[in-house]
Parts: C-alpha cells; structure tokens; sequence
C-alpha cells in the first residue's frame, strides 16, 4: 500500500533514521559514475519569494539528473501571495505535478500550503529554518569525519533560521551543539529547550572549545537587510576567523552555507583555509537534495 504523502518543513518532519538514510544516499549519488534515472516522468515545481543560487540550481539540476522536470515560478511569475488563497494554489499544483518546492519568508505559509496539499511540500529556505542546507552540511561533515553522532558543533552568529535547524540537527543526529550568538540575537529559548544536545556558551571562544566543527552564517539573513549597520557592532567579536578556529579541536571542519561576506562574519581568508570545505558543503546541496526528492517522490 502506498504511504501517505511526507512534507520536509523541518527536520523534525523525518525520523533519524531516514534522515541518515537521505544523507547516506547523497553521499552515494555523489560518487556516483550515472545518476539513476529514478525520478522518470516526476515533476517539480520550485516556489521561490526570495533569491537563490545554490538551493534553486540544486533543485533543478538534480531533477533533472534523476531523469524528472522541473518548472521554476520567481515571485513576478507566480499568483502566490497576490490574492489567490494558498489552498487553491496547493490543490491546483497537486493535480498537476509530483512536488512543490517553496522558499518563503513565512513558515506559517508553508505549512498552510503543505496542510492544503496531496503531494510532498519542502521547505526551500523560510525564516524559521533551512533544512535542506543542514542535510548537506551532515553528508559532508560525515564523508570527510565519519559519523557525527557524539560530536561537538559549534554555531557562531545569528540565531536564526540555520541556528535553528542546527538545534533540530543537535537532536536527530545525536550531537552536542554549543551556540554563541550577541545577546539579543540568541535563539529561541523553547527551542533551545527542546533538546538537552545544545548548550548556549558565554563567548565564541568558550562555543568553538574542542569543537569537531565550526559553522557560522551571514549577520543580517534575507529580510533583515536595513539592520546591516546595527548589526556590524555587535556581530563583530563573533567573526569567525583562523584565529578563532585554532580553538577548536585539532581537525576542526569550518562550514557555512553561503553566500559569505568577507570581512564580516568571516575572515577575508577563511575560506581559503585548509579547515574550510564551504566548496565541497555547497556541492553537496545537489547530492542531499536528489537524496531527499527521491525519499519523498519514490517511497512507496
Ligand atoms: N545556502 C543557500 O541556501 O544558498 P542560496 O540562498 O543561494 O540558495
């Protein structure tokens, strides 16, 4: 008997099991020399409100790798948000393709669109989390470390959406999450409650201590672009920079899910450090993300 449809709003949504399942299979795909051409005859719809490089060519591409389609709606093209309710326009596209794809600043959206829906809705990117970013940043910190389980991960920054899905990740994965951020951007605290895996430190320095692995993201994600200038001021201790990183564990992992502000939260070098795989991480977004359209549109 075929299940019932699955939606990826976060990664709560999977079991830990299947998210090592999904991440397994990106690595696999990965390495792969022909993509398998699982996804024949599925197609995608991409819903983005807000820019893209990485996830929306991940998306695209990687349907197209797997043998599927993809149709891409920016917000000038789509009806979403301009009147048409978001139940209407989650019926429609379920009687038209296999999955939606929406990057929005409104979590609420996308579960009222996903409740609305037939067909598997994932979250591209929303204010409250980015869950396929987290998929690839655990598919490469394990190709390159082995398991992550009973690690130490430090989030320097923003306590925000990729903070968010950290502690999420903290969880299902089975790592110990130590978070600086300035105060007043700290994460939700019924958040940060919800699992005894994360611990809020006192400095980066204290967050970054013996740590397996160091990831940071922008000071001023999409949406809150006019706070750049306040934003610098307090941000500023909590650059992550080689300096910072020399106290972490002997063979720390720095990531970020880009774009990258040199200068800013990191380093004008960071990137270039032997420490980064930013590269390899960003490469995986397609890896991870076919994983995870084919555990959603082939699972019967
Ligand atoms: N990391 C990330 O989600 O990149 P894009 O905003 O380019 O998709």
């Amino acid at each position: 008997m075929a299940r019932s449809k699955r939606d990826f709003l976060s990664l709560l949504d999977f079991s830990p099991e299947e998210l090592k399942e999904i991440t397994r299979r990106g690595s696999e795909l990965r390495s792969a020399d022909h993509q398998p051409q699982t996804l024949t005859g599925k197609s995608a719809v991409l819903i983005f409100q807000l820019n893209s490089t990485r996830t929306r060519v991940a998306f695209e591409v990687g349907m197209k790798q797997l043998g599927g389609h993809a149709v891409i709606l920016s917000p000038a093209d789509s009806q979403l948000g301009r009147g048409e309710p978001i139940e209407d326009m989650a019926r429609v596209l379920s009687e038209m393709v296999d999955v939606v794809i929406i990057r929005t600043s409104s979590q609420s959206l996308l579960e009222q669109f996903a409740a609305a829906s037939s067909i598997p809705v994932i979250n591209a990117m929303s204010e409250r989390y980015h869950p396929c970013q987290l998929l690839a940043d655990i598919q490469t910190f394990e190709e390159l470390k082995g398991p992550i389980e009973g690690k130490t991960v430090s989030f320097v920054g923003d306590g925000y959406n990729m903070c968010n899905s950290y502690i999420n990740a903290a969880l299902q994965w089975g790592f110990h999450l130590k978070i600086a951020s300035p105060e007043g951007y700290l994460p939700d605290p019924e958040l940060v409650k919800s699992t005894n895996n994360v611990e809020v430190a006192g400095s980066a320095e204290q967050a970054v201590k013996g740590a397996d692995l160091v990831v940071t993201d922008v000071w001023s994600s999409m949406g809150h672009e006019g706070e750049e200038d306040t934003r610098t001021e307090v941000f500023e201790p909590f650059q992550v920079n080689e300096r910072l990183l020399d106290h972490a564990g002997n063979d720390v992992l720095f990531m970020h899910c880009l774009p990258a502000h040199r200068g800013e939260e990191v380093s004008e070098t960071l990137l270039e450090d032997p420490r980064s795989v930013v590269f390899q991480e960003a490469g995986n977004r397609l890896h991870s993300q076919k994983a995870l359209l084919e555990f959603l549109l082939n699972s019967d």
